[in-house]
C-alpha cells in the first residue's frame, strides 16, 4: 500500500472525491505543459480552434456539469477556463468507454444497440477535432465566431419538471468524521388520498453545505446520501410491510443518477395511504457536519390512466457467490435469466463495484446470440442506458438474457484500494455486485405482436432486415385466429 496511501480510505463507496483529487494531481501538469511548446498545425489541415469548433462540443457535452456550482471541478465555458485543461481534455476525451472518460457515458459504440436517449456522447469526428486542436496549441480562434453562452435553468430546477407531489424524507445529521453508516430511516407519510399512477420520480438532496464552500467542487463534498434503496407501501398496523406489496421495487436513488422517467404505458401505482419506505439508507461524511434530507418529486398521470403494461424488475445479477482472484484483470462473472413471459428491455444498468470495467448484456433465442449492450464501468460514475423508444429491446418468451461482467483487480485500475485482496460478494465498494438494475415491462402475448407491429411500421422494416433489437420482427405475425377460421376436424 506504501505506493498509493490516499487510496486506502476510499474502501466505503463514494469514491468519487477522492478520484477527482487523485486525477486533479495527475492532469493538471499536463494541462499546464500543454501551454508550452506546441507543435505547429500539420500543413493542409483547416485550423480548427476554439471559438468555431471546440466550445459549442462542450456546451452540448460537458457544460451541464462543468459550470460554477455544478458537480464537476472545473469550468468549461470561457477560452480562459478552458485553456489549461487542454492536454486533460483530449486524454479524457480520447479513452472514450474507459474508466475516467468524459463525458462520463461508457457505451462502446462499435458494438449492439447504439440508439439511447439523451446521449451526450462525442463522435469520431469530434474527438479527432479535439485531438488536432490541442495538436495545433490550442488556438483561440476568432471570437465572432463563440457561440451564445447557453441559459441554464436554476440548481433546484427539477428534470422531470415540477413535480405533483413533493415529499421530504426525516432530516438527518451526518457528523464531520462518521464513519459510513446504512440502515433504515423511519417511513414518511404519502399525502395521497386515492390511489395514483406515477409517471416520473426525482429525487434531490437538500442540506446546508453552503454553495460556495471550498471543497464543494466535488460530489463526494456536496453530498451526504450516497444512495438509497426505497419503496412506496401502505404500512400495517405493526409497522411492516405486507409481504405482497414487495420491496426494492421502485428505482434506487444514488448519487448524480439521472432521474427516472417511467415508460408511458407503464406507470406505477402509489394507493392512497402509502409510505416511504427507507429500507436501506446509505450515508457517507463529506468532512463537515451538514444537516440533509432527501426530496422526492412525483409527476403523477392523470386520474383515471390505466397502464397497458406492467413494470417489472429482471433480477439479472448475482450479489451472492462472487470471486474474484487478486491481481488479475479480466475475469469475467456470468449470470442468466429466463424470460418467463415476453419482455421490453427499457433501461440498461450496469451495477458493479470497485473492481468492475466493463458490463455486456446479450440475449439467446434459440441458436441465436445477439449483444444488446456493451458499456464500460467506472465506480465513480452510476449511468443508467435508456433505450429510444423503437430501439428498446422486444424479447419473446423463453429468451435467455445473459449478462457478462468484466472485472479488473490490478493495479491499473484506480478504484481498487490494494489488488493483492480477493475479494466477494458484499454491500461495500470493496466487496462486489453484479448486477443489471435496468427497468423493463411486461408484454402479453397480444402486445407483444402489436409492439412489434409498431417498431415493423416506424422503422419501416425491409424484407431482409434484421433488428438486433427485435429478433422475431422479421417474422410474419401468425394469422389472427377468429371463430369461422377454426376449423373442426370432420
Ligand atoms: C455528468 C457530469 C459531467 C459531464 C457531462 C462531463 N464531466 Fe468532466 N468531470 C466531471 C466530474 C464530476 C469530474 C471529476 C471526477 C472525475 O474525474 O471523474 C470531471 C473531470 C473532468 C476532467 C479531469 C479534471 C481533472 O481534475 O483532471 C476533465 C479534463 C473533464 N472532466 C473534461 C470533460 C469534458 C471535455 C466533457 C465533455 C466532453 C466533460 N468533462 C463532461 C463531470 C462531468
Amino acid at each position: 500500500m506504501t505506493s498509493r496511501p490516499s487510496r486506502s480510505d476510499w474502501g466505503l463507496s463514494l469514491g468519487l472525491a477522492a478520484l477527482a483529487c487523485g486525477v486533479l494531481g495527475l492532469v493538471a501538469p499536463l494541462g499546464l505543459r500543454a501551454q508550452q511548446a506546441a507543435p505547429a498545425p500539420a500543413a493542409g489541415a483547416p485550423a480548427v480552434t476554439f471559438t468555431k469548433d471546440i466550445a459549442p462540443i462542450l456546451q452540448r457535452s460537458c457544460q451541464n456539469c462543468h459550470r460554477p456550482g455544478q458537480v464537476a471541478p472545473m469550468s468549461l465555458i470561457s477560452y480562459e477556463d478552458v485553456r489549461p485543461w487542454a492536454r486533460a481534455i483530449r486524454q479524457r476525451t480520447s479513452i472514450r468507454d474507459k474508466a475516467g472518460a468524459m463525458p462520463p457515458w461508457y457505451i462502446e459504440k462499435n458494438i449492439g444497440i447504439q440508439q439511447y436517449k439523451h446521449d451526450p456522447s462525442l463522435s469520431d469526428e469530434e474527438v479527432a477535432t479535439i485531438a488536432r486542436w490541442v495538436e495545433a496549441g490550442a488556438p483561440r480562434g476568432n471570437p465572432a465566431d463563440m457561440p451564445a453562452p447557453l441559459k441554464w435553468a436554476d440548481d433546484t430546477a427539477w428534470q422531470i419538471g415540477e413535480p405533483d407531489l413533493i415529499v421530504d424524507s426525516p432530516e438527518i445529521v451526518v457528523k464531520a468524521n462518521a464513519a459510513d453508516w446504512w440502515g433504515e430511516l423511519a417511513p414518511v407519510k404519502i399525502p395521497l388520498m386515492e390511489d395514483r399512477y406515477i409517471a416520473a420520480i426525482e429525487i434531490k438532496e437538500v442540506n446546508d453545505v453552503p454553495n460556495d464552500e471550498k471543497g464543494r467542487e466535488t460530489v463526494g463534498g456536496r453530498y451526504v446520501f450516497h444512495h438509497l434503496i426505497w419503496s412506496a407501501a401502505v404500512i400495517d398496523d405493526s409497522g411492516d410491510v405486507p409481504e405482497s406489496q414487495g420491496l426494492g421495487l421502485w428505482p434506487v436513488h444514488e448519487v448524480g443518477r439521472n432521474a427516472d422517467i417511467l415508460d408511458p404505458d407503464a406507470g406505477r401505482e402509489i394507493k392512497a395511504g402509502s409510505s416511504i419506505v427507507f429500507e436501506s439508507t446509505h450515508l457517507h461524511s463529506n468532512g463537515r457536519d451538514t444537516k440533509a434530507k432527501l426530496r422526492f418529486g412525483f409527476k403523477l398521470h392523470p386520474k383515471g390512466y390505466e397502464p397497458k403494461y406492467r413494470s417489472t424488475l429482471r433480477a439479472l445479477g448475482n450479489g451472492l457467490d462472487i470471486d474474484i482472484k487478486p491481481n488479475e484483470a479480466n475475469q469475467q462473472l456470468h449470470a442468466y435469466l429466463v424470460l418467463d413471459r415476453p419482455m421490453k428491455v427499457v433501461t440498461f444498468e450496469p451495477h458493479l463495484h470497485a473492481p468492475g470495467a466493463r458490463m455486456c448484456l446479450e440475449y439467446i433465442w434459440g441458436i441465436n446470440i445477439q449483444t444488446v449492450s456493451c458499456a464500460g464501468y467506472d465506480h465513480n460514475w452510476v449511468r443508467q442506458y435508456e433505450f429510444q423508444d423503437d430501439y428498446a429491446p422486444l424479447l419473446p418468451k423463453g429468451t435467455i438474457l445473459h449478462i457478462i461482467g468484466y472485472m479488473d483487480n490490478t493495479e491499473k485500475n484506480k478504484n481498487i484500494p490494494d489488488p493483492r485482496n480477493w475479494q466477494g460478494s458484499g454491500n461495500r465498494s470493496i466487496a462486489n455486485m453484479f448486477i443489471d438494475l435496468g427497468q423493463s415491462v411486461s408484454l402479453t402475448e397480444e402486445q407483444f405482436q402489436q409492439e412489434m407491429a409498431r417498431r415493423r411500421e416506424n422503422r419501416k422494416m425491409k424484407k431482409n432486415d434484421f433488428f438486433i433489437d427485435c429478433p422475431l420482427c422479421g417474422v410474419p405475425p401468425p394469422p389472427k385466429t377468429t371463430n369461422t377460421e377454426v376449423r373442426q376436424p370432420q
